[in-house]
């Protein structure tokens, strides 16, 4: 850096020496470089240089090539000495044996304005994958052994075998496959406003989706005023929907409440839950340009700010991927059995995919897995960093989920052991109990409906205050 401001000195006192050259570059020049001193990037922050400056200096001083800082990035931190969160220990669990079942538990955030100010100004280290760019077929090849789908494409079990290789630059399937951008002609089609509005979110966001009409929309609660100014909140929902929000006189505008609404046509799938999946796990092809995103479901309301739990479960824990485990099951084979047995999925899809897994090498979980804690996630939440391998994360996860079963529960722990055995994923699997203190679980809008015809007799006389009914705690079974 020494070495080019010196050069630049000298080329300006050698120009300045001839008359040809008019005051005006000479001015130009001197301001330029006093300038680039005054904001010349010193040691680490180095990439707080400004860009305008120096493409400026880059196009028009004489072709003089300023050195390319290397890539600086966010190693984590941990909280000083003392701090009250260090030692923070979950309090026992309750004694009265009657209410075992899932709950919430205390968790120690810090107060929201430390949290904003510990955001990271470095992406944290992609583990050899640097370029990832994703598969765009406009002729559509058939020729994958089984599964998949027009949206997600049809990879062969040797493109999804390669897939797992990592490498320093690697293409996949990633749904979105028929055309150049996510969301214009691929299927899962927004409008070119929603997609303008989502390329600009250049920092947390945070998005929920809405098909089929299941659920109300719940507003976020406990949000900072620097929350609702920078972050993005979107909302996904098909057109049926958005046709119920209409009708209601709910959504007038582009908003409700804190959320954007983004109405999404020609969803690709004909099971919600399926199409519900695409929000969820390629949030980095919808909003290309975040930082950090929170995906919750959205029969859930979110009840703590987004930098609160970006920094608890990502940054303090230096992950790029956050996930609860379930709270009971950590066995997938389990988790399957379970899952036919609630009629998730038809039984015979459910074995295949087991099978399949199991040929691989899929064990029933035993701590000599540890420190992996689990190998269910319970998904209706994740929290991430967007960098190159946690994107190829849920990618990768997106196609099992288009390929098998759309429990993505069953499919979690094969693509992430499959990554970890090439490379050092940070995935934070959190308790359950510590997601149940951020967001609540509604019930669907259908059981809603049966509650309120239930205790429709005892409101004849005096007709009830509008509120929703609170349920007493969420149901175990899903
Ligand atoms: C870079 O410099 C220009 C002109 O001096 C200024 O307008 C701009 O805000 C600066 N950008 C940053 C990121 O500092
Ligand atoms: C500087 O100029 C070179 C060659 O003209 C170009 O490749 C490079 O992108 C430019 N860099 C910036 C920061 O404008
Ligand atoms: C965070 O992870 C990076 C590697 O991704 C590592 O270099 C760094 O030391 C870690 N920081 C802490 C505090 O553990
Ligand atoms: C936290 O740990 C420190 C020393 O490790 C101890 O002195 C302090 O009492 C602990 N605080 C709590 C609340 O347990
Ligand atoms: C990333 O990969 C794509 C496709 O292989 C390639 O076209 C592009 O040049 C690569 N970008 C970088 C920065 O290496
Ligand atoms: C698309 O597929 C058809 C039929 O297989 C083939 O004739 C055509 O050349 C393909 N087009 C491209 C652009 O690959
Ligand atoms: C799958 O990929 C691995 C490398 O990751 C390779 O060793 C193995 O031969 C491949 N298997 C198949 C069936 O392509
Ligand atoms: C599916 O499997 C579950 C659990 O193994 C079993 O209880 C159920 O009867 C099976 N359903 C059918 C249709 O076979």
């Amino acid at each position: 850096m020494a070495k080019e401001k010196e050069k630049l000195i000298y080329l300006m006192c050698k120009f300045a020496g001839r008359k040809k050259i008019g005051v005006l570059l000479i001015s130009a020049i001197s301001t330029a470089l006093l300038l680039w001193l005054l904001y010349a990037p010193q040691g680490e922050d180095s990439q707080k240089e400004n860009q305008t400056l120096k493409s400026w200096l880059n196009g028009s001083i004489l072709g003089i090539t300023l050195p390319i800082p290397p890539p600086t990035y966010f190693l984590g931190y941990s909280l000083p000495p003392g701090h009250p969160c260090n030692n923070f220990t979950l309090p026992p669990p309750p004694s009265d044996r009657k209410r075992t079942g899932p709950r919430p538990c205390p968790v120690c955030y810090l107060p929201v304005e430390e949290a904003i100010a510990l955001m990271p100004k470095f992406p944290s280290p992609s583990p050899v994958l640097e370029n990832l760019t994703y598969i765009y077929e406009g002729n559509l090849s058939r020729d994958g052994e089984f599964g998949g789908s027009d949206f997600g494409g049809y990879p062969t079990l040797k493109q999804r075998n390669d897939s797992f290789d990592i490498k320093q630059s690697m293409s996949v399937h990633c749904g979105f496959v028929r055309g150049i951008k996510a969301g214009r002609n691929t299927g899962f089609d927004m409008d070119d406003a929603d997609l303008l509005e989502m390329d600009q979110c250049r920092g947390v966001v945070v998005a929920s989706a809405i098909f089929g009409n299941f659920d109300d929309i719940n507003q976020p609660s406990h949000i900072s005023e620097y929350s609702m100014k920078t972050v993005c909140f979107f909302m996904f929902i098909d057109e049926e929907t958005e046709k119920a929000l209409t009708s209601s006189g709910r959504l007038r505008g582009k908003n409700i409440g804190l959320w954007r609404i983004i109405v999404v046509h020609n969803l690709p799938y004909a099971d919600p839950r399926r199409n519900g999946k695409i929000p969820k796990l390629l949030l980095h092809r919808l909003v290309p340009n975040a930082r950090y995103s929170i995906w919750i479901d959205g029969k859930l309301e979110l009840l703590a700010d987004p930098y609160q739990i970006l920094e608890r479960f990502l940054w303090r824990k230096n992950a790029t991927f956050a996930i609860s485990k379930h709270y009971k099951r950590f066995d997938v084979f389990l988790e399957a059995e379970a899952n036919k047995a609630a009629k998730k999925y038809d039984n015979a899809s459910i074995d295949f995919q087991i099978e399949f897994y199991k040929n691989e090498g899929l064990t029933p979980y035993t701590e000599a897995k540890l420190p992996i804690i689990s190998d269910v996630p319970e998904g209706c939440v994740i929290v991430r960093e967007h960098v190159p391998i946690s994107n190829l994360f849920t990618c990768l996860w997106f196609n099992e989920v288009d390929r098998f079963t759309s429990r993505d529960q069953i499919s979690f722990s094969t693509v992430r052991d499959k990554l970890l055995s090439k490379v050092d994923l940070h995935v934070n699997m959190f308790l359950d109990c510590e997601r149940r203190n951020f967001v609540v679980q509604k019930y669907h809008k259908y059981v809603l409906a049966i509650l309120a015809r239930r205790r429709a007799p005892a409101a004849l006389n005096p007709p009830p205050p509008p509120q929703l009914p609170v349920p007493p705690r969420p149901p175990a079974a899903r």
